[in-house]
């Protein structure tokens, strides 16, 4: 048998691959607006990073890592998510010290999970995401926000949910993790061997368990808003100031905790509506990581972003009947009569590309009729045809296929008549 694509994996073949460089290039004016820059890091980077910076406890190191050993015995891990690398990189190259704070960053690249594959669920998935490093003004968390959810609706979508919650500074974490230990510790033998290991080591990852979702427990567990002190309760009331004078639409939910053990004060998802988007309904996750740079060996640093799939922008495009502004044409197709004016007809298809017109030709031995067909199923604009005849006259036949307008054109000086006519044709 054949060999196959790897299970969780999906090839992006040329008519859906349109639809992809229309997000990715949409999503990056909008950066580049915020005055975002792109950064590009490696795909793969040590283990250590992501052990250190995503965190031991949670289920993307423990389960989902793609990690090998290389031929100098050296442990690298692909890329499960962009905030660790940004982070390395950011300290690395001493951005910290960079003349223009904060440092705002954006990247577009596939990550690797080792996940059950399912609908929206891949094993390798692109994620498109930004990170602003350096200052701590809730501004910033709603700047972050309303970058993501202005992706979603320039690109149509409209069925959008904004979930946010605060998971508090230092102090105020600390003394909720007392309390889910309490609450849970009584009853903990009732739980997935997962959340036993969970509760001394990282409490808040229990409420975020699928195993045991529906223990009662849960429903009761402490809320981190009860345990916000003065200061991240202040924090969180201010981004949600900023979020209501953006006109930005959210709900509050204590029990959003995210995947991901980096997160501090805000955190936030944005999820898709949309009626038959399926199971997984999560587009975009988010939220602030204080402390990250530090733990990674960097001077404090506090630090915000998100990161959405586009493969899952797809799927909530589809589900809404959104349909991208994709379509594909071509500006001129030269077809050849007779062996004779072969050379010049490839001549003509040069010059045209060299000016910047989209041409091509026919390379399948077709007849011309046949060839007109081609240029009609490539919706080409003009069709240019020299046969033997007008390659004595020294002239090139241009049909308008939209109107049915037919000129002679002289094969020298060809492209500046060409363009005379085809700006005809665009007004
Ligand atoms: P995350 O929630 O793990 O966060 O992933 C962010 C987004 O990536 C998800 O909302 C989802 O759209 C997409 N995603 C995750 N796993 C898959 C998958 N297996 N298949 C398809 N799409 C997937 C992070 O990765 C953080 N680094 C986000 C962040 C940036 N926080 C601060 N800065």
């Amino acid at each position: 048998m054949a060999i196959q694509i790897p299970r969780g994996t999906q090839d992006i073949l040329p008519g859906e691959v349109e639809k992809w460089n229309y997000i990715e290039n949409t999503a990056k004016k909008i950066c580049e607006n915020y005055q975002y820059r792109e950064i590009r890091t490696p795909i793969f980077e040590y283990t250590e990073l992501f052990q250190k910076g995503v965190g031991d406890t949670t289920d993307i190191v423990q389960k989902e890592m793609y990690t090998f050993r290389d031929r100098g015995d050296r442990s690298l891990t692909l890329r499960p998510e962009g905030t660790a690398p940004v982070v390395r990189s950011f300290i690395e190259h001493k951005m910290f010290g960079n003349a223009v704070q904060p440092v705002k960053l954006y990247y577009n690249g596939p990550m690797f999970r080792y996940e059950r594959p399912q609908a929206g669920r891949f094993r390798q998935f692109v994620q498109f995401g930004v990170e602003a490093l350096g200052s701590e003004d809730p501004a910033i968390d709603a700047e972050v926000i309303s970058m993501a959810m202005e992706i979603y609706q320039q690109l149509g979508l409209k069925n959008l949910k904004l979930v946010i919650n605060s998971l508090g500074d230092k102090e105020s974490r600390m003394k909720h993790r007392e309390a889910l230990i309490s609450h849970f510790k009584p009853h903990i033998g009732e739980f997935c061997t997962d959340c036993q290991n969970r509760l001394e080591k990282n409490p808040l990852r229990i409420l975020d368990c699928k195993k045991d979702h529906d223990h009662p427990l849960m429903k009761t567990a402490p809320s981190i808003l009860d345990y916000l002190n003065e200061h991240s309760k202040a924090y969180f009331d201010q981004v949600l100031d900023y979020l209501n004078a953006l006109g930005i639409a959210y709900e509050v939910d204590s029990t959003l905790v995210r995947g991901l053990d980096y997160y501090y004060h805000t955190c936030f998802e944005i999820m898709s509506n949309a009626e038959g988007f399926g199971a997984i309904t999560t587009l975009c996750g988010g939220g602030r990581y204080n402390g990250l740079v530090q733990e990674m060996g960097g001077p404090e640093t506090p630090g915000i972003g998100f990161a959405l799939s586009i493969e899952r922008l797809l799927a909530a495009l589809a589900a809404e009947g959104i349909e991208l502004p994709v379509a594909r044409s071509l500006d001129c197709y030269v077809v050849a009569i007779g062996d004779e004016t072969k050379t010049a007809a490839f001549k003509l298809l040069h010059a045209l590309r060299s000016e910047g017109f989209s041409a091509d030709k026919d390379y399948m031995g077709r007849k011309v009729k046949a060839q007109f067909k081609a240029a009609d199923r490539v919706q080409a604009k003009f069709v240019a045809v020299i046969g033997e005849d007008e390659l004595k006259e020294n002239k090139v036949n241009v049909r308008n296929m939209a109107t049915g307008e037919q000129k002679e054109l002289p094969i020298d000086g060809f492209i500046s008549e060409f363009k005379k006519m085809a700006n005809m044709g665009e007004e």
